[in-house]
C-alpha cells in the first residue's frame, strides 16, 4: 500500500513545552486509512489535523466498537526521535480489535507510517525533559446502522499531542481510593482489551473518588471484591517484603507496555518479581507488619506514578512514610533514561524515526 501525504498550509503556533499539560494540543498532520470488505484496508493518507464527518448513524457512536492505543516518541540529546515499544503499541492494538470484531491493520506497513507521520510533525516532539509526543491510532466502526452486529467498514486514525505530565502531580506520590463498590471489568469481558467501553466504565468512580480527595481509585475483581486488579488507567506494583508483585493478565487487566518494561528491568537487576494474586486483605496484612514499602503505576501516558496512600473501608494505609520508594526511583529514573536515550537501549525498545 503506499502513502499518500498532503501537508498542511497553515502550520499551527507551538505551545511552550511547560503549557502542555496532557492531550489538549494537536500536532499539525494525522494518519488516515479505510476499511471496506471487498478491498481491505486501503487509501492510506497524510492529511492536515481536522475534524472528519461521520453519519449520525455511525456504529461507533450507538455500540463502541471500537479500540485506540497509546505510544510516545521522544527526542533525544544527539537530536533523533524515537518510539517506545511502537511495534508492541501495534501488536495490542490488533489483539484489542480482535476482541471487538475489527479486522487486524498490517503492523510493519502502519508502524512505517507512523514513522512518516513524526518525521513530518517532528517540529513539535518537545525538547523538555517530562515531556514527550503521544500518539493515539484508534479504529472505528463506520457503518451507519443501527442493527447490532460487526461493523463491515472501518477507519483508522493516528492523532498526535505533545504532552507534559498526565497528572498534575507529576512524579509525585498520588492518594488512592480502594473502589470497594463499582468495578472496572470481569475476566470474559473487555478489560484486557483497550477499548473506550472500559474508560467509561471508570468515570463515575474516578468523579466520586475526586470528590473525596483522592487522585484515582484502586480497582479490585468483579466477583470476589478482593483482589487487585488496576489503579486509575494504569497497571500496578508492590514492594512487599523486598519482591516486586503485580496483578497477573488473566483477561481482566490490560497487558501494558509499561508494566511488561518494568518487569523487565527488575528481572535484569535480579530484583524476585511476582505476577500473582493478591488481595486488598493481603494488602492490609503487608501493611500491618511492615513489608509493604512501596507502591506505584505503570502505564505509557503516567509512565510511573507512586502512591502514597490507600484508603479502604475507613483504613488509611500510609505507605513510605508519603515519600518515593528506592525501587519506585531506581525504575522510574532507568525507564526515562532510556526513552531520552541517556543510557544505553539494551532491550531494543527504541525505534528511530529515521530508520
Ligand atoms: C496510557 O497510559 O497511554 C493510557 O492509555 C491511559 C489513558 C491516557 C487512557
Amino acid at each position: 500500500m503506499s502513502l499518500h501525504i498532503l501537508r498542511t498550509t497553515t502550520p499551527k503556533r507551538r505551545v511552550p513545552d511547560d503549557q502542555l499539560g496532557f492531550g489538549h494540543v494537536f500536532t499539525d498532520h494525522m494518519l488516515l486509512m479505510d476499511y471496506a470488505p471487498d478491498v481491505g484496508w486501503h487509501d492510506a493518507r497524510i492529511e492536515p489535523y481536522g475534524p472528519f464527518a461521520l453519519e449520525p448513524s455511525t456504529i461507533v457512536f450507538h455500540y463502541g466498537q471500537a479500540v485506540f492505543d497509546g505510544l510516545k516518541a521522544f527526542r533525544t540529546a544527539s537530536g533523533d526521535v524515537r518510539l517506545f515499544r511502537p511495534q508492541r503499541h501495534l501488536r495490542r492494538l490488533n489483539t484489542s480489535a480482535a476482541r471487538v470484531c475489527i479486522p487486524p491493520i498490517d503492523e510493519t506497513f502502519t508502524l512505517q507510517a507512523l514513522k512518516e507521520l513524526v518525521r513530518l510533525d517532528a517540529d513539535w516532539v518537545p525538547r523538555t525533559p517530562g515531556c514527550s509526543l503521544y500518539m493515539r491510532p484508534t479504529l472505528i466502526a463506520t457503518d451507519p446502522a443501527l442493527g447490532v452486529h460487526p461493523s463491515r467498514t472501518y477507519r483508522f486514525f493516528v492523532i498526535v499531542s505533545p504532552v507534559g505530565a498526565y497528572y498534575p502531580e507529576g512524579f509525585k506520590p498520588i492518594k488512592i481510593l480502594v473502589e470497594d463498590r463499582h468495578v472496572r471489568a470481569v475476566s470474559g469481558g473487555l478489560g484486557a482489551a483497550k477499548t473506550p467501553a472500559n474508560y467509561a466504565a471508570s468515570l463515575l468512580a474516578a468523579e466520586e473518588a475526586q470528590a473525596k480527595g483522592f487522585t484515582q481509585v484502586l480497582w479490585l475483581d468483579g466477583i470476589a471484591h478482593r483482589y487487585i486488579e488496576e489503579v486509575g488507567s494504569m497497571n500496578i506494583f508492590f514492594v512487599i517484603d523486598d519482591e516486586l508483585v503485580t496483578p497477573p493478565l488473566e483477561g481482566s487487566i490490560l497487558d501494558g507496555v509499561t508494566r511488561d518494561s518494568v518487569i523487565a528491568l527488575a528481572q535484569n537487576w535480579g530484583l524476585r518479581v511476582a505476577e500473582r494474586r493478591i488481595g486488598i486483605d493481603d494488602i492490609l496484612a503487608a501493611h500491618g507488619a511492615g513489608k509493604l514499602t512501596e507502591v506505584f503505576g505503570t502505564g505509557t501516558a503516567a509512565v510511573i506514578s507512586p502512591v502514597c496512600e490507600l484508603y479502604y473501608k475507613a483504613h488509611t494505609i500510609v505507605i513510605n512514610n508519603r515519600k518515593v520508594g528506592p525501587v519506585t526511583q531506581k525504575i522510574y529514573e532507568a525507564l526515562t533514561s532510556i526513552q531520552q536515550g541517556l543510557t544505553p537501549d539494551l532491550y531494543g525498545w527504541m525505534v528511530s524515526v529515521l530508520g
